[in-house]
C-alpha cells in the first residue's frame, strides 16, 4: 500500500526476463529514498535477497534518524549533542514515545508517572532467588523482563491505548530497578528500594551503590554522566534488538515479552555486549606497546579477532555518541581521582593508531559508542557484566517507542521474511542416510 506521507510519484524500473516492473519510490524527510518492493512477489514471482538487511528498510518510522556518512544522530529531529547537553533521560523518553518535547506541566506529570512505577511486585524477589548467584545480570534481565507479563496483567491488551502507555511506563521505570536488583543479587547484597525523590539516574545509582549500612552520595558529575549514557543509548533506529522487538511485537505478543526478546538480542558481543568486550579487550592489550600486535590481529582475515568498540553497520564516520563519551570520560576520571588512567591512555593511543591505519581508513572503521562507555562505567564503579544491562535500561526507551509506533501503524502486519531455498528436494524416506560422524 503506497504511503501518503512519502509518496513522490517517482518509480524505479526492474526488468526480469524482458518484463519490466514499476516499483514506487518514496522520499524520506532526511536520508535516502526507498524503493517499495512489497508488491514484487505477487507481480513477478521473485523474492529479494538481502542477508543482514544491509539494503532493506523494514518499516516507516518518525523516531530516529541516522546519517552514517556524516556521523549524525537525531531523536525526533533533535541532534543528539544538544539533547545530551540540555535534556535529561526522562524527557528524552517522553520525546521518543510521544514525538515532541513535553511542556513543563507534561514533563512534571510524566516524571511522576515513571517514578510511581519504579517499585516491583514483592513476588519478583522470590523470582530472583531462583537464579544462581554467578548468573550474568543480562540473564536475569531477560528472565525478569519476560516475567513482568505475569505480574502486570492489566497492561497486556495491545489494542488498548491506555494499557499500551501504562506498559511503556512500567517497562522504562522497572528496567532500572530490575538492573539494580540483578547487580545486588550477583554481589550478594540485599536489594535497595527505589527513592522517588531522586531523578531516574540518581535513583539507579542509589539502588546499585547504597546498601543497608550506608547511603550512596550521588555526585552531580556522576549522575550527569549516567544520565548522558542513558540518553545516548536510548534509541538507534532499526538495529538488531529494536528489529527483534518489532518482529516479536508484529505477532501481537505482549510488550513485556517483546522487550525481553530485545534484551536477548542486545546481549550479543556484536551489539550491546560490545561495551563489556571493548573494556576486556583493552585490559587484554594491557599496554600501548602491544597495540601493533592487536591491530595486526584485527587486520588478519584468518584471525576472528576484531577491535571491539570499532566499526558500525551504519556509521562510516566517527559515531557522534563516542565523541560525547570521550569528553565525559576525562571528566568522570578526574572526578573520581583517576588522573592518569592507563586504560584511557591505551584507548586514546589505540584510537590514534587505528585511525591512521590503511585497513581502518579504507573500511571506514571508527570508534563506536561502546569504545569509551565501558571506561566511564568502570570508573563509576560498575563491573563489566553490568555494562550491557545499563545499555538495556536506556534502550527500553527506544524499544517501547518503536513498539508503540509499530502497533499504531495501520499497515503493520506480521513480520515474515522469505528465503532463498538451496536445500534438497523430493527425497524418498530412507533412500539416503548420513555417512558423517560429526553429529
Ligand atoms: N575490527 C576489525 N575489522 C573489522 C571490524 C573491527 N572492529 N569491524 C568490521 N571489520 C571489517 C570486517 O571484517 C569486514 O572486512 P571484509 O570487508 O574484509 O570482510 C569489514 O570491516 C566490514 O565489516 P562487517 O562486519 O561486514 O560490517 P557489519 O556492518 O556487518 O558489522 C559490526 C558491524 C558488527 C559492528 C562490526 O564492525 C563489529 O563486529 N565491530 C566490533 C563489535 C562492536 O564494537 N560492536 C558494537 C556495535 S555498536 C552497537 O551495537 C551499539
Amino acid at each position: 500500500m503506497p504511503r501518503k506521507t512519502s509518496s513522490n510519484n517517482k518509480s524505479a524500473k526492474l526488468t526480469i526476463n524482458n518484463k519490466t516492473y514499476d516499483l514506487p519510490v518514496y522520499d524520506s524527510t532526511a536520508g535516502e529514498p526507498v524503493i517499495d518492493i512489497s508488491g514484487l512477489h505477487s507481480q513477478a514471482k521473485v523474492f529479494t535477497y538481502d542477508p543482514g538487511f544491509t539494503s532493506t528498510a523494514s518499516c516507516e518510522s518518525k523516531i530516529t534518524f541516522i546519517d552514517g556518512e556524516k556521523g549524525i544522530l537525531r531523536y525526533r529531529g533533535y541532534d543528539i549533542e544538544e539533547l545530551a547537553k540540555k535534556s535529561d533521560f526522562i524527557e528524552v523518553v517522553n520525546l521518543l514515545i510521544y514525538g515532541d518535547l513535553p511542556n513543563k506541566e507534561q514533563l512534571k506529570k510524566y516524571k511522576k508517572l515513571i517514578t510511581r512505577h519504579t517499585l516491583l511486585h514483592e513476588q519478583i524477589i522470590n523470582f530472583f532467588q531462583g537464579f544462581r548467584r554467578d548468573a550474568h545480570p543480562m540473564a536475569m534481565m531477560v528472565g525478569v523482563m519476560g516475567a513482568l507479563s505475569s505480574f502486570y496483567q492489566d497492561s497486556l491488551d495491545i489494542g488498548d491505548a491506555h494499557q499500551r502507555q501504562e506498559a511503556t511506563r512500567r517497562i522504562v521505570a522497572k528496567s532500572a530497578t530490575i538492573g539494580a536488583m540483578a547487580y545486588k543479587y550477583s554481589i550478594g547484597q540485599a536489594f535497595v528500594s527505589p527513592k522517588n525523590n531522586l531523578t531516574f539516574s540518581e535513583n539507579f545509582l542509589h539502588m546499585c551503590f547504597s546498601n543497608t549500612a550506608e547511603s550512596f552520595k550521588v555526585s552531580p558529575i556522576i549522575s550527569k554522566a549516567m544520565d548522558t549514557i542513558f540518553i545516548l543509548h536510548a534509541d538507534h533506529e532499526q538495529n538488531a534488538s529494536t528489529s527483534t522487538v518489532r518482529l516479536a511485537g508484529s505477532s501481537g505478543a505482549n510488550p513485556f515479552a517483546c522487550i525481553a526478546a530485545g534484551v536477548s538480542s542486545l546481549w550479543g558481543p556484536a551489539h550491546g555486549g560490545a561495551n563489556q568486550a571493548a573494556l576486556e579487550m583493552l585490559e587484554e592489550i594491557g599496554h600501548s606497546k602491544n597495540i601493533r600486535k592487536f591491530i595486526n590481529k584485527a587486520k588478519d582475515k584468518k584471525d576472528p579477532f576484531k577491535l571491539m568498540g570499532f566499526g558500525h553497520r551504519v556509521y562510516k564516520n566517527y559515531d557522534p555518541r563516542a565523541k560525547i563519551l570521550k569528553r565525559i570520560c576525562q571528566k568522570v576520571l578526574n572526578h573520581v581521582g583517576i588522573k592518569n588512567d592507563p586504560i584511557l591512555k591505551l584507548a586514546i593511543d589505540l584510537e590514534k593508531i587505528a585511525l591512521k591505519e590503511k585497513y581502518f581508513i579504507e573500511k571506514k572503521l571508527y570508534p563506536n559508542v561502546d569504545f569509551y562507555s565501558g571506561i566511564i562505567l568502570k570508573a563509576i564503579g560498575f563491573p563489566p557484566e553490568m555494562f550491557t544491562v545499563i545499555f538495556a535500561i536506556a534502550r527500553t526507551a527506544g524499544w517501547t517507542a518503536q513498539w508503540t509506533e509499530m502497533i499504531e501503524d495501520p499497515i503493520q502486519k506480521i513480520g515474515r521474511p522469505r528465503q532463498l531455498y538451496t536445500g534438497q528436494n523430493n527425497l524418498k524416506y530412507g533412500a539416503k542416510r548420513s555417512k558423517k560422524n560429526t553429529r
